[in-house]
């Protein structure tokens, strides 16, 4: 526990910004730019951002829209000068981002270009200096949906992936709707692929589909116009949706591999995953099933963790057990909203087995049928039904694992579960983040827990808990999405929802995890209007501070944009090369101007 020594990133929380600012705050004595925007040229050769004039052929090689997870890995050897960034593309929002006159299909085909993830080189003068990303580097990739991914575990070749595009059951075109995800100490990233759903008509009629929000009617953007696979419907693509809603990993160091998708992790809207290596030497990983009412997940690999060989450590995630969790609360006096009379939110719990040794745990399932139908498999043996269970991590100074569920606004609405001690509002709007202690090693299926905190604006909700913290001394906070750790111990949440909450910008926050402060929530800086913040990344050692700034102004329209971030166009003027009078979603680099 001595890491939680001193903060190296000192700043002055910002007051909560309105909702309606069209502008990256930050705290005093720091400033902002953008490390890489949305239509940013990534290969030689690549044509300049053109707004009016996007083509499919130009964002294949330009970066993406709408990023989620972001980390930055320096290159080794390079004192420090030359990094790699990793980012993934969620979603487009095609209404702000197409002139109206340009045709269907173009709209299809530069939108699907947009999404998928990227790795782009960044370089530096020196460590006091902001990065900017090196176009044409060797390292740099478009990961696109016709990139192929390897399926790994048990699903792989099995008859429930097989389509007629893929007989073995073993390569899958495509990532889709990627959201948070995780660094492995390996140095590959792990990426969520959560609402994948969305990208297909499917019959919509037996019990998985059902429970994975698959519907006959058109998809959003339509793409199963152009490619029969995003229509479950058709013969020989029954399969195809079984092949997305899984962990992908990518190496960023090698720009030639395959990329996977872990069948073991299970099959479901992954948020993201997070891993640590137990003391027994196996990987962990954490993924929360971001929906209402869903599962917490937890993974333990089946082989160990071996130094520096990492080959070996990328087939980690390839052969382990699946559990579930199930949270118990110690307050029999529990009341909605209420601090129990123990003073705290906690309880015992534990992790289910769904596959345990390669043999399924759930009743009439196989071990296929478990990874490729988890929810199904999950409903079988009881588990805590959570409030939205976004990023999940482990703090690696602790073990204790922190959970963010955003909100639930279902909770205790009609005949929906009602608030209990893990999660406990009904009609949840601002969230809460749970804390939990493995009873041992990592791998441990016991576990005790308690909330670290349930969000909200204390000055209007009489409701809120920092850990017994004043409430008076918080920055408000409401629906935490993504998670991230300092190089001290602290936690920091971005958030996503809060204007529809306590009517404030999103932004990251830095929380104290020990000692007196436990609980203090300090907001670091606030994203631009209808902004979510995203992948944030904390370089406090060289007081840096990078996120996501996703759909910012996704309420305006193409012709009445909300936002003009990041490049800030006047009204009337003309935008320099490769700018844009538009809201473009971008990696920012947050850091002092004293440096
Ligand atoms: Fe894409 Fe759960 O947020
Ligand atoms: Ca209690
Ligand atoms: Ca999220
Ligand atoms: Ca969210």
């Amino acid at each position: 526990k001595e890491g939680f020594a001193k903060a190296k990133l000192k700043f002055t929380p910002i007051a909560p910004v309105d909702a309606a600012v069209d502008a990256v705050t930050v705290p005093e004595g720091f400033t902002w730019q953008p490390v890489i925007r949305w239509g940013d040229p990534i290969f030689n050769g690549a044509p300049d951002f053109d707004l009016n004039n996007q083509t499919a052929a130009a964002q294949e090689k330009q970066f993406g829209y709408n990023c989620d997870y972001t980390d930055i890995l320096e290159i080794p050897n390079t004192k420090g000068r030359r990094a790699v960034l990793f980012a993934n593309h969620e979603y487009t929002n095609d209404g702000i981002m197409f002139p109206p006159s340009m045709p269907a299909a173009d709209v299809r085909a530069v939108g699907q270009a947009a999404h998928g993830l990227s790795v782009v080189e960044l370089e530096r003068k020196n460590k006091n200096k902001p990065w900017t990303y090196v176009k044409g580097a060797p390292l740099n990739r478009r990961l696109l949906n016709n990139t192929v991914y390897e399926l790994t575990g048990p699903a792989a070749g099995s008859e429930l992936v097989k389509t007629v595009k893929d007989r073995d059951g073993r390569f899958i075109k495509g990532t889709l709707g990627n959201c948070a995800g995780g660094t492995t100490p390996w140095g590959t990233i792990l990426s969520g692929e959560e609402n994948f759903n969305g990208y297909f008509r499917s019959p919509g009629t037996s019990a998985y589909d059902k429970r994975y929000g698959l519907t006959d009617k058109a998809t959003a953007r339509q793409w199963e116009i152009d490619d029969e696979r995003f229509d479950t419907r058709k013969p020989g693509y029954e399969n195809e949706a079984n092949r997305f809603g899984y962990i992908v990993e990518v190496d960023p160091f090698d720009p030639t591999s395959t990329p996977k998708k872990h069948s073991s992790l299970g099959r479901f809207k992954h948020e993201g995953a997070n891993v640590i290596i137990a003391e027994s030497g196996h990987v962990v990983a954490y993924s929360g099933d971001d929906e209402r009412f869903d599962y917490l997940y937890k993974f333990v690999s089946k082989d160990k963790y071996i130094e520096g060989n990492r080959q070996h450590n990328m087939t980690l995630l390839s052969a382990g057990n699946l559990y579930v969790a199930r949270f118990t609360g110690n307050s029999a006096d529990f009341k909605a909203s209420e601090v129990p009379a123990d003073g705290a939110f906690d309880g015992t719990g534990e992790w289910l087995a769904l596959v345990e040794n390669g043999v399924s745990a759930v009743p009439e399932m196989t071990v296929e049928q478990v990874l490729v139908y988890t929810r199904v498999a999950a409903d079988k043996v009881g588990p805590t039904k959570m409030d939205r269970a976004e990023d999940v991590e482990p703090s690696l100074h602790t073990g204790k694992v922190y959970v963010a569920c955003t909100n639930n606004s279902n909770r205790g609405v009609g005949s929906n579960e009602a608030a209990n001690e893990v999660n406990p509002r009904n009609e949840n709007r601002d969230g809460h983040i749970v804390e939990i202690t493995e009873t041992g090693d990592q791998t441990s299926t016991a576990f005790t827990w308690n909330l670290l905190m349930v969000c909200g604006d204390p000055a209007t909700d009489k409701f809120t808990y920092f850990s017994g913290f004043p409430v008076d001394k918080v920055s408000p906070i409401s629906c935490p999405d993504n998670l991230a750790f300092d190089s001290v111990g602290n936690l920091w949440i971005s958030t996503d929802g809060a204007p529809a909450g306590i009517g404030k910008a999103d932004g990251l926050f830095k929380v104290t995890l020990e000692g007196a402060e436990r609980g203090k929530v300090e907001q670091f800086l606030a994203v631009p209007k209808e902004g979510e913040t995203c992948g944030p990344i904390i370089h406090d050692d060289e007081r840096t501070v990078f996120v996501a700034v996703q759909h910012p102004g996704e309420e305006g329209s193409f012709e009445k944009q909300s936002s003009f971030f990041p490049d800030y166009v006047k009204e009337g003027a003309t935008p320099a090369r490769g700018e844009a009078r538009a809201p473009r979603p971008s990696v920012i680099q947050v850091f002092r101007t004293d440096a």
